[in-house]
Protein backbone atom coordinates (compact mmCIF):
# COMPACT_ATOMS: atom_id res chain seq x y z
CA UNK A 1 0.00 0.00 0.00
CA UNK A 2 1.19 3.82 -1.01
CA UNK A 3 2.39 5.72 2.04
CA UNK A 4 0.43 8.38 3.40
CA UNK A 5 1.16 11.84 1.84
CA UNK A 6 2.42 14.31 4.65
CA UNK A 7 3.18 18.48 3.98
CA UNK A 8 5.52 19.33 7.08
CA UNK A 9 5.62 23.22 7.08
CA UNK A 10 8.94 23.82 7.97
CA UNK A 11 11.74 21.56 9.53
CA UNK A 12 10.89 19.78 12.57
CA UNK A 13 13.75 18.43 15.03
CA UNK A 14 15.31 15.79 13.29
CA UNK A 15 13.79 12.75 16.01
CA UNK A 16 10.36 13.78 15.06
CA UNK A 17 11.03 14.50 10.99
CA UNK A 18 13.35 10.98 10.71
CA UNK A 19 10.07 8.94 11.85
CA UNK A 20 7.66 11.43 9.58
CA UNK A 21 10.19 10.54 6.52
CA UNK A 22 10.32 7.03 7.22
CA UNK A 23 6.33 6.47 7.52
CA UNK A 24 5.59 8.61 5.34
CA UNK A 25 5.63 9.85 1.39
CA UNK A 26 6.81 13.50 3.15
CA UNK A 27 7.73 17.04 1.98
CA UNK A 28 9.29 19.78 3.91
CA UNK A 29 8.56 23.51 3.20
CA UNK A 30 12.67 23.79 3.30
CA UNK A 31 12.78 28.04 4.43
CA UNK A 32 13.92 28.87 7.91
CA UNK A 33 10.14 31.42 7.34
CA UNK A 34 6.56 30.17 7.05
CA UNK A 35 5.30 29.13 3.64
CA UNK A 36 2.89 31.77 2.14
CA UNK A 37 -0.45 30.69 2.70
CA UNK A 38 -0.89 30.69 -0.96
CA UNK A 39 1.58 27.77 -0.86
CA UNK A 40 -0.08 25.66 1.82
CA UNK A 41 -3.29 25.79 -0.01
CA UNK A 42 -1.43 24.48 -3.25
CA UNK A 43 0.61 22.05 -1.34
CA UNK A 44 -2.57 19.98 0.31
CA UNK A 45 -4.28 19.55 -2.44
CA UNK A 46 -3.48 15.90 -2.51
CA UNK A 47 -2.23 15.38 1.20
CA UNK A 48 -3.72 13.00 4.09
CA UNK A 49 -1.49 15.04 6.65
CA UNK A 50 -0.68 17.92 7.40
CA UNK A 51 2.10 18.99 9.87
CA UNK A 52 1.45 22.69 10.88
CA UNK A 53 2.83 25.48 12.96
CA UNK A 54 1.41 27.79 15.21
CA UNK A 55 2.14 30.88 12.99
CA UNK A 56 0.23 28.61 9.87
CA UNK A 57 -3.30 30.22 9.68
CA UNK A 58 -5.06 26.67 8.95
CA UNK A 59 -8.72 27.29 7.64
CA UNK A 60 -11.31 26.59 5.94
CA UNK A 61 -9.73 27.98 2.84
CA UNK A 62 -7.07 25.57 3.59
CA UNK A 63 -9.33 22.61 4.22
CA UNK A 64 -11.50 23.50 0.84
CA UNK A 65 -8.02 22.56 -1.11
CA UNK A 66 -7.40 19.37 0.97
CA UNK A 67 -10.22 16.88 -0.10
CA UNK A 68 -8.14 14.01 1.02
CA UNK A 69 -6.79 15.80 3.86
CA UNK A 70 -7.44 13.63 7.46
CA UNK A 71 -5.31 15.24 10.31
CA UNK A 72 -3.25 17.77 10.93
CA UNK A 73 -1.10 17.48 13.53
CA UNK A 74 0.46 21.00 15.27
CA UNK A 75 4.04 21.26 16.53
CA UNK A 76 2.36 23.35 19.76
CA UNK A 77 0.39 22.57 22.78
CA UNK A 78 -1.58 25.93 21.64
CA UNK A 79 -3.78 25.60 18.70
CA UNK A 80 -5.73 28.74 17.99
CA UNK A 81 -4.13 29.40 14.30
CA UNK A 82 -6.52 25.98 13.55
CA UNK A 83 -9.92 26.63 13.11
CA UNK A 84 -10.72 23.65 14.91
CA UNK A 85 -14.81 23.71 14.53
CA UNK A 86 -14.76 23.69 10.91
CA UNK A 87 -12.33 21.16 11.11
CA UNK A 88 -14.41 18.64 13.07
CA UNK A 89 -16.81 19.34 10.62
CA UNK A 90 -15.39 18.43 7.87
CA UNK A 91 -14.03 15.01 9.74
CA UNK A 92 -10.75 16.38 9.72
CA UNK A 93 -8.63 15.13 13.12
CA UNK A 94 -6.59 17.99 15.19
CA UNK A 95 -3.84 17.13 17.56
CA UNK A 96 -1.25 18.73 19.31
CA UNK A 97 1.82 18.36 21.78
CA UNK A 98 0.78 19.08 25.40
CA UNK A 99 2.53 18.31 28.94
CA UNK A 100 6.15 17.80 27.36
CA UNK A 101 6.62 21.73 27.06
CA UNK A 102 4.84 22.96 30.59
CA UNK A 103 8.52 23.18 32.49
CA UNK A 104 9.91 24.49 29.68
CA UNK A 105 7.41 27.33 28.77
CA UNK A 106 7.29 28.27 33.01
CA UNK A 107 10.68 28.23 32.91
CA UNK A 108 10.57 30.92 30.21
CA UNK A 109 7.79 32.92 32.55
CA UNK A 110 10.12 32.59 35.06
CA UNK A 111 12.92 34.15 33.63
CA UNK A 112 11.17 37.01 32.29
CA UNK A 113 9.82 37.66 35.53
CA UNK A 114 13.24 37.91 37.04
CA UNK A 115 14.83 39.87 34.40
CA UNK A 116 11.91 43.01 34.57
CA UNK A 117 11.96 42.69 38.06
CA UNK A 118 15.63 42.59 38.33
CA UNK A 119 16.26 44.85 35.36
CA UNK A 120 18.84 42.57 33.74
CA UNK A 121 18.66 43.47 30.34
CA UNK A 122 19.02 47.22 30.76
CA UNK A 123 21.94 46.76 33.32
CA UNK A 124 23.49 44.14 30.00
CA UNK A 125 23.27 46.98 27.90
CA UNK A 126 24.25 49.54 30.53
CA UNK A 127 27.41 47.56 31.22
CA UNK A 128 28.30 46.77 26.96
CA UNK A 129 27.62 50.40 26.17
CA UNK A 130 30.56 51.43 28.34
CA UNK A 131 28.22 53.82 30.31
CA UNK A 132 29.26 51.87 33.83
CA UNK A 133 31.59 54.55 34.82
CA UNK A 134 31.39 55.08 38.29
CA UNK A 135 31.18 51.74 39.65
CA UNK A 136 29.23 50.90 42.71
CA UNK A 137 26.26 53.14 43.62
CA UNK A 138 23.95 52.41 46.79
CA UNK A 139 21.12 53.37 43.92
CA UNK A 140 22.30 51.95 40.61
CA UNK A 141 19.71 49.90 39.15
CA UNK A 142 16.97 49.58 41.87
CA UNK A 143 14.29 46.64 41.02
CA UNK A 144 12.04 44.62 42.54
CA UNK A 145 12.14 41.53 45.08
CA UNK A 146 10.39 38.57 43.36
CA UNK A 147 11.23 36.40 46.80
CA UNK A 148 8.16 37.01 49.05
CA UNK A 149 6.24 38.70 46.46
CA UNK A 150 2.74 38.34 45.57
CA UNK A 151 2.09 36.57 42.00
CA UNK A 152 -1.16 36.68 40.60
CA UNK A 153 -1.87 33.76 37.82
CA UNK A 154 -4.29 34.13 35.23
CA UNK A 155 -5.12 30.65 34.46
CA UNK A 156 -3.42 28.23 36.21
CA UNK A 157 -3.64 25.19 33.63
CA UNK A 158 -0.97 22.83 33.27
CA UNK A 159 1.84 25.60 32.66
CA UNK A 160 0.13 27.99 35.07
CA UNK A 161 0.41 25.46 38.40
CA UNK A 162 3.98 25.22 37.13
CA UNK A 163 4.73 28.55 37.48
CA UNK A 164 2.97 28.14 40.98
CA UNK A 165 5.40 26.05 41.75
CA UNK A 166 8.23 27.88 40.99
CA UNK A 167 6.44 31.31 42.69
CA UNK A 168 6.55 28.59 46.16
CA UNK A 169 10.03 28.07 46.51
CA UNK A 170 10.50 31.55 46.55
CA UNK A 171 8.14 32.05 49.35
CA UNK A 172 5.30 34.05 47.12
CA UNK A 173 2.04 34.13 48.08
CA UNK A 174 0.41 32.72 45.15
CA UNK A 175 -3.39 34.08 43.79
CA UNK A 176 -5.18 32.64 40.93
CA UNK A 177 -7.80 33.07 39.19
CA UNK A 178 -9.41 29.99 36.52
CA UNK A 179 -12.61 29.41 35.00
CA UNK A 180 -12.42 25.77 36.75
CA UNK A 181 -11.87 24.61 39.87
CA UNK A 182 -7.71 23.92 40.92
CA UNK A 183 -7.83 21.31 44.18
CA UNK A 184 -4.16 20.81 43.53
CA UNK A 185 -3.44 24.73 43.71
CA UNK A 186 -5.20 25.20 46.64
CA UNK A 187 -3.87 22.31 48.58
CA UNK A 188 -0.49 23.47 47.54
CA UNK A 189 -1.43 27.07 49.38
CA UNK A 190 -2.48 29.03 46.54
CA UNK A 191 -5.80 30.74 46.76
CA UNK A 192 -8.44 31.18 43.75
CA UNK A 193 -9.62 35.18 43.46
CA UNK A 194 -11.47 37.08 41.08
CA UNK A 195 -9.45 38.29 38.17
CA UNK A 196 -10.05 41.80 39.39
CA UNK A 197 -9.00 41.06 42.98
CA UNK A 198 -5.31 39.59 41.67
CA UNK A 199 -4.71 42.48 39.25
CA UNK A 200 -5.33 44.62 42.61
CA UNK A 201 -2.94 42.92 44.69
CA UNK A 202 -0.78 41.05 42.91
CA UNK A 203 3.43 42.13 42.58
CA UNK A 204 3.45 40.09 39.64
CA UNK A 205 0.77 39.34 37.19
CA UNK A 206 1.60 36.35 35.33
CA UNK A 207 -1.09 35.28 32.04
CA UNK A 208 -1.22 31.44 31.12
CA UNK A 209 -4.30 31.05 29.45
CA UNK A 210 -5.09 29.75 25.65
CA UNK A 211 -6.62 32.38 23.48
CA UNK A 212 -10.39 31.97 23.11
CA UNK A 213 -12.87 34.53 22.17
CA UNK A 214 -13.57 34.77 25.81
CA UNK A 215 -9.39 35.32 26.42
CA UNK A 216 -9.22 37.69 23.67
CA UNK A 217 -7.86 41.41 25.44
CA UNK A 218 -8.71 39.99 28.82
CA UNK A 219 -5.72 42.27 30.15
CA UNK A 220 -7.33 45.57 28.47
CA UNK A 221 -7.60 49.23 29.79
CA UNK A 222 -10.11 48.83 32.44
CA UNK A 223 -7.76 45.75 33.73
CA UNK A 224 -4.13 47.07 33.42
CA UNK A 225 -5.38 50.10 35.85
CA UNK A 226 -6.62 48.06 38.73
CA UNK A 227 -2.98 46.42 38.70
CA UNK A 228 -0.12 48.32 41.49
CA UNK A 229 1.94 51.08 39.99
CA UNK A 230 4.56 48.44 41.21
CA UNK A 231 3.52 45.55 39.46
CA UNK A 232 4.54 44.04 36.64
CA UNK A 233 3.04 42.08 33.81
CA UNK A 234 4.52 38.67 32.54
CA UNK A 235 2.70 36.50 29.01
CA UNK A 236 4.05 34.18 27.32
CA UNK A 237 0.63 32.80 26.80
CA UNK A 238 -0.85 34.06 23.45
CA UNK A 239 0.01 37.91 22.18
CA UNK A 240 -3.63 38.77 21.62
CA UNK A 241 -4.74 37.63 25.37
CA UNK A 242 -3.34 41.45 26.13
CA UNK A 243 -4.42 44.62 24.38
CA UNK A 244 -1.04 45.88 23.48
CA UNK A 245 -2.19 49.86 22.87
CA UNK A 246 -3.29 49.86 26.62
CA UNK A 247 -0.26 47.92 27.76
CA UNK A 248 1.80 50.62 26.26
CA UNK A 249 -0.04 53.48 27.27
CA UNK A 250 0.21 51.36 30.92
CA UNK A 251 4.00 51.15 30.50
CA UNK A 252 4.24 54.72 29.65
CA UNK A 253 2.45 56.51 31.83
CA UNK A 254 3.41 54.75 34.93
CA UNK A 255 0.15 52.68 35.96
CA UNK A 256 2.43 49.63 35.95
CA UNK A 257 6.09 49.14 36.70
CA UNK A 258 7.23 46.68 33.79
CA UNK A 259 6.62 43.97 31.78
CA UNK A 260 8.23 40.73 30.44
CA UNK A 261 6.70 39.78 27.36
CA UNK A 262 7.24 36.41 24.64
CA UNK A 263 4.11 36.48 23.01
CA UNK A 264 2.50 39.71 20.42
CA UNK A 265 -1.09 40.81 18.98
CA UNK A 266 0.93 40.58 15.63
CA UNK A 267 4.47 37.73 15.22
CA UNK A 268 6.86 38.60 13.81
CA UNK A 269 5.84 42.49 16.09
CA UNK A 270 7.11 45.10 13.75
CA UNK A 271 10.12 46.35 15.25
CA UNK A 272 8.27 50.32 15.62
CA UNK A 273 5.81 48.39 18.10
CA UNK A 274 6.40 51.33 20.35
CA UNK A 275 6.42 48.57 23.27
CA UNK A 276 9.80 48.38 21.88
CA UNK A 277 10.70 51.64 22.30
CA UNK A 278 10.32 51.20 26.71
CA UNK A 279 13.21 50.28 28.70
CA UNK A 280 11.21 48.76 31.53
CA UNK A 281 10.19 45.80 28.97
CA UNK A 282 11.77 42.75 28.44
CA UNK A 283 11.00 41.26 24.95
CA UNK A 284 11.65 37.79 23.04
CA UNK A 285 10.58 36.12 19.93
CA UNK A 286 8.15 33.74 21.32
CA UNK A 287 10.34 31.27 22.63
CA UNK A 288 9.25 29.93 25.58
CA UNK A 289 9.36 26.46 24.70
CA UNK A 290 12.56 26.42 22.82
CA UNK A 291 14.89 24.26 24.86
CA UNK A 292 16.86 21.16 22.54
CA UNK A 293 14.91 18.40 24.64
CA UNK A 294 11.52 19.97 24.14
CA UNK A 295 11.91 20.94 20.89
CA UNK A 296 12.96 17.64 19.91
CA UNK A 297 10.34 15.93 22.08
CA UNK A 298 7.08 17.94 20.52
CA UNK A 299 8.39 17.07 17.43
CA UNK A 300 7.91 13.83 18.14
CA UNK A 301 4.67 13.99 19.78
CA UNK A 302 3.77 15.08 16.19
CA UNK A 303 4.67 11.85 14.72
CA UNK A 304 3.43 9.97 17.15
CA UNK A 305 0.43 11.55 16.22
CA UNK A 306 0.39 11.19 12.91
CA UNK A 307 1.44 7.43 13.09
CA UNK A 308 -1.00 6.16 15.57
CA UNK A 309 -3.84 7.52 13.75
CA UNK A 310 -2.61 6.04 10.16
CA UNK A 311 -2.84 2.96 12.29
CA UNK A 312 -5.97 3.10 13.18
CA UNK A 313 -6.07 4.35 16.24
CA UNK A 314 -6.80 7.41 18.15
CA UNK A 315 -4.03 9.65 18.08
CA UNK A 316 -3.06 10.31 21.74
CA UNK A 317 -3.35 14.64 21.71
CA UNK A 318 -6.24 14.68 19.71
CA UNK A 319 -7.64 17.87 20.63
CA UNK A 320 -11.43 17.20 18.67
CA UNK A 321 -12.70 14.19 20.19
CA UNK A 322 -16.42 14.62 18.36
CA UNK A 323 -14.35 14.80 14.98
CA UNK A 324 -14.36 10.34 16.26
CA UNK A 325 -18.16 10.90 15.85
CA UNK A 326 -17.81 12.73 12.07
CA UNK A 327 -15.19 10.34 10.84
CA UNK A 328 -14.68 7.37 13.19
CA UNK A 329 -11.79 5.58 12.54
CA UNK A 330 -13.39 2.39 12.03
CA UNK A 331 -14.70 4.55 8.30
CA UNK A 332 -11.38 6.05 7.75
CA UNK A 333 -8.77 2.72 7.46
C1 LIG B 1 3.74 27.67 21.90
O1 LIG B 1 3.39 28.82 22.00
C2 LIG B 1 2.86 26.57 21.96
O2 LIG B 1 1.63 26.75 21.94
O3 LIG B 1 3.35 25.43 22.00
Amino acid sequence: MAKPKVYVTREIPERGLKIIKERFDAEVWPEYGPPPKQVIIEKVTDVDALVSLLSDKIDGEVFDSAPKLKIVSQLAVGYDNIDVEEATKRGIYVTNTPGVLTETTADFAWALLMAVARRVVEADKYVRSGKWKVGWHPSMFLGRDVYGATIGIVGAGRIGSAVAKRAKGFNMRILFYDVVPRPELEKMGAKKVELETLLREADFVSVHVPLLKSTYHLINEERLKLMKKTAYLINNSRGPVVDEKALYKALKEGWIAGAGLDVFEQEPTPVDNPLLTLDNVVVAPHISSASYETRSRMAEMVAENLVAFFEGRKPPNLVNPDVMKVRPLSKLF
